[in-house]
């Protein structure tokens, strides 16, 4: 991602910001085309990932539908010119505004949560005199075999419709006249690096499919979410994950009917690896154990680390060599212990003022930023912009 004449524009630009490569973040989205086509797969992005405007305008540019989970996604998808007939909104607490909005978006489809939301969706599209399409999202119990804090398919998540309340939905649907029931909709969870959860979803998706139809409901679409993970230890090795794989499982495992569409929800899989946290160090601070190399971006422009342990390839970009025979904590500026972007990460001899550069940022970054400590908001540059 980062050959010399890169770092050479990099070194001149006041730090920290993120850098997104456009390049490949159209040749992922190349490959999703290209496998997509003529199959019955349409690929939704997650925006929560990242909804940096000029990424979406890409995205949005590959035919790509928008997968929401806020009244102000669906403003940013709309802005970026995604059509309500290719937004898909989600959460399991929707305000009335954000309802009232996407009503008047005629998104494609609401994905319900709870019973509960039900009635209140149907009392709103009434006042609009609308009907509103939904899916019920339903909690499949499958593990992910992921973070827990990133896990959203097991009956103690709080998403999703379980299959015990099933009966209940379908009696008190019948009353709620303003809205069509449309779909199915699962996720299971994020950062999933095995495809065997996939191949697990798509058996429970095929028995509650069936168990619909049964009672009578021949839903046109089935959406199974997203979650597919990415590589964060090698970036450069995958820095396209392995679709193919991945939507082979959903060829070979999930038995549609003819009429039934499939809907993914991909978001990390999408923008993780196109992006970096461009970052230099304020200082090298000798300890005991350990030096600490002190960076100028902390947990405030990306907080995964801090919060889900999360691992990310640190790499110097100054002083690029394959001896990396020195020992640093990298850390943030921040007040908080947990600023830690890696402990006894090996870097060549580091200096103050040595460009940092912490992959796969594109997903989760930018969007889950904050001004904690006041700190400015870090920009975003474009590889096809220096
Ligand atoms: N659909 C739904 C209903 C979701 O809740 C999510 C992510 C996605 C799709 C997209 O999942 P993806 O393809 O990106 O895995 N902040 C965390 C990840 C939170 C994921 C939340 N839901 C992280 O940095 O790891």
């Amino acid at each position: 991602m980062f050959n010399d004449d890169i770092i050479k524009k990099l070194e001149k630009l006041p730090t920290p910001f993120y850098y997104y490569d456009t390049a490949l973040l159209k040749n992922t989205l190349e490959k999703i085309k290209k496998i997509t086509a003529a199959s019955k797969f349409h690929v939704h992005y997650a925006l929560k990932a990242n909804s940096n405007a000029k990424l979406l305008q890409i995205i949005r540019s590959y035919g790509l539908g928008a997968d929401c989970v806020s009244g102000n996604e669906i403003k940013r998808a709309d802005e970026t010119g995604f059509k309500g007939e290719n937004i898909v909104f989600a959460g399991v607490g929707k305000s009335d505004a954000e309802i009232n909005y996407a009503l008047e978006k005629n998104i494609f489809c609401f994905n319900v949560e709870s019973i509960q939301e039900l009635e209140v969706m149907n009392d709103l599209a009434k006042k609009q005199n609308k009907i509103a399409s939904i899916a019920l999202r339903i909690n499949p119990n499958v593990d992910a075999y992921t973070h827990k804090y990133i896990t959203t398919g097991l009956e103690e998540n709080k998403f999703g419709i379980n299959p015990y309340e099933f009966d209940s939905v379908i009696s008190i649907l019948k009353n709620l006249p303003n809205l069509k029931l449309i779909g199915l909709h699962f996720h299971i969870g994020s950062q999933i690096s095995s495809l065997s959860p996939f191949k697990k979803l798509c058996q429970r998706v095929n028995e509650i499919n069936k168990w619909f139809l049964n009672k009578g409901f021949d839903l046109a679409h089935l959406n199974v979410g997203g979650g597919l993970g990415v590589n964060y230890h090698e970036p450069d090795l995958e820095s396209i994950v392995d679709f193919e794989a991945f939507f082979n499982v959903f060829k070979d495992f999930l038995k549609p009917r003819n009429n039934q569409k499939i809907h993914f929800e991909l978001g990390r899989a999408i923008t993780a690896q196109c992006g970096s946290l461009i970052s230099r160090v304020i200082i090298i601070k000798k300890a005991i154990n350990t030096n600490f190399a002190i960076l100028d971006a902390g947990m405030t422009e990306l907080i995964r680390p801090a919060l889900y342990q999360a691992y990310h390839k640190i790499e110097n970009l100054t002083e690029y060599s394959e001896n990396k025979n020195y020992k640093y904590d990298v850390v943030g500026p921040i007040c908080e212990s947990s600023d830690c972007f890696g402990k006894a990460v090996m870097l060549p001899e580091t200096f103050r003022g040595d460009l940092i550069a912490i992959r796969s940022a594109g997903a989760y970054g930018e969007v889950m930023a904050s001004q904690y400590n006041l700190r400015d908001k870090a920009p975003a540059l474009y590889s096809d912009e220096l």
